[in-house]
């Protein structure tokens, strides 16, 4: 009992140095799932926030494809490093004070130092992209939106909306498979996606929303296409 422990402790210190790093960088890659619904790994793929590819050595607030920086952050100086990048995983709104990161910190120091080791590696230039695209472990990533939303492009017909119509405080949903849904006025979001992974120019995507059935949205191509609502009783 004694030996084989005495064994496996003595192997465990032989290995460790790479064993070390490895459980790191994958303790790391469950920890980013905190991070996948707001950031990508993909070069300028922009969600809430911006990609995080080719993160260290980047200016704060400096990717060009990213619109939506705050202006305390772009004018913060930090250049990203793993003693910024601790820092601002500790508190971000302690390091830049009105930065518009939705994110409290990570208080366990370790917990840092594995997804900064995760982070470090998937940043990389040329870093294969699809991690993030595996959802890790499956499950809540999917559910909460994930890193990675569906494409909308060639939509099945039950999301392929081709009429909506506008009556008092109704909206009527007609959709490519022939049936029609009524929504109360506050239950259905309009949004857009311009990116290469939103609907194709006349065929907005209706996607159901809550846990009840009775709110959804539509994903349009562009805003210009929100005029295909028509009022009509
Ligand atoms: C709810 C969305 C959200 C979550 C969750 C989130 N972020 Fe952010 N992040 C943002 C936004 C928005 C910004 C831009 C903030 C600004 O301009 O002030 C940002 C900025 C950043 C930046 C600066 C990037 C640059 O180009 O200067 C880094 C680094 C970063 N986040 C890392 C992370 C990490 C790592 C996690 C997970 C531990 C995380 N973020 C969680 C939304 C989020």
């Amino acid at each position: 009992m004694h030996r084989t422990l005495f064994a496996a402790l003595a192997a465990g210190l032989v290995l460790s140095p790479i064993h070390a790093q490895q459980d790191r960088v994958a303790r790391g890659e469950r920890d980013f799932r905190v991070c996948a619904p707001c950031h990508s790994l993909e070069p300028d793929r922009n969600m809430t926030g911006p990609s995080l590819a080719g993160l260290w050595g980047r200016k704060a607030g400096s990717l060009p494809s990213f619109e939506r920086y705050s202006d305390a952050l772009k004018s913060s100086g930090i250049v990203w490093d793993d003693r910024s990048l601790d820092g601002w995983l500790t508190d971000p709104d302690r390091m830049v004070l009105d930065n518009e990161m939705p994110f409290n910190g990570i208080k366990n120091p370790q917990d840092r130092a594995d997804l900064l080791a995760f982070l470090k590696e998937a940043t990389k230039p040329g870093a294969a992209p699809q991690r993030t695209a595996q959802a890790p472990m499956g499950g809540m990533g999917g559910m909460m939106g994930g890193d990675r939303d569906p494409s909308l492009k060639n939509l099945e017909p039950a999301r392929h909306v081709k009429a909506i119509t506008y009556c008092r405080d109704t909206y009527r949903v007609t959709t490519a498979d022939g049936k029609t849904r009524s929504f109360w006025e506050r239950n259905l979001r309009f949004r857009t996606d311009s990116s290469k992974d939103g609907p194709e120019k006349g065929a907005p995507a209706i996607m159901p929303a809550g846990m009840m059935g009775d709110r959804a949205g539509v994903i349009f191509s562009g805003p210009e296409e929100i005029k295909m609502i028509a009022p009509k009783c």
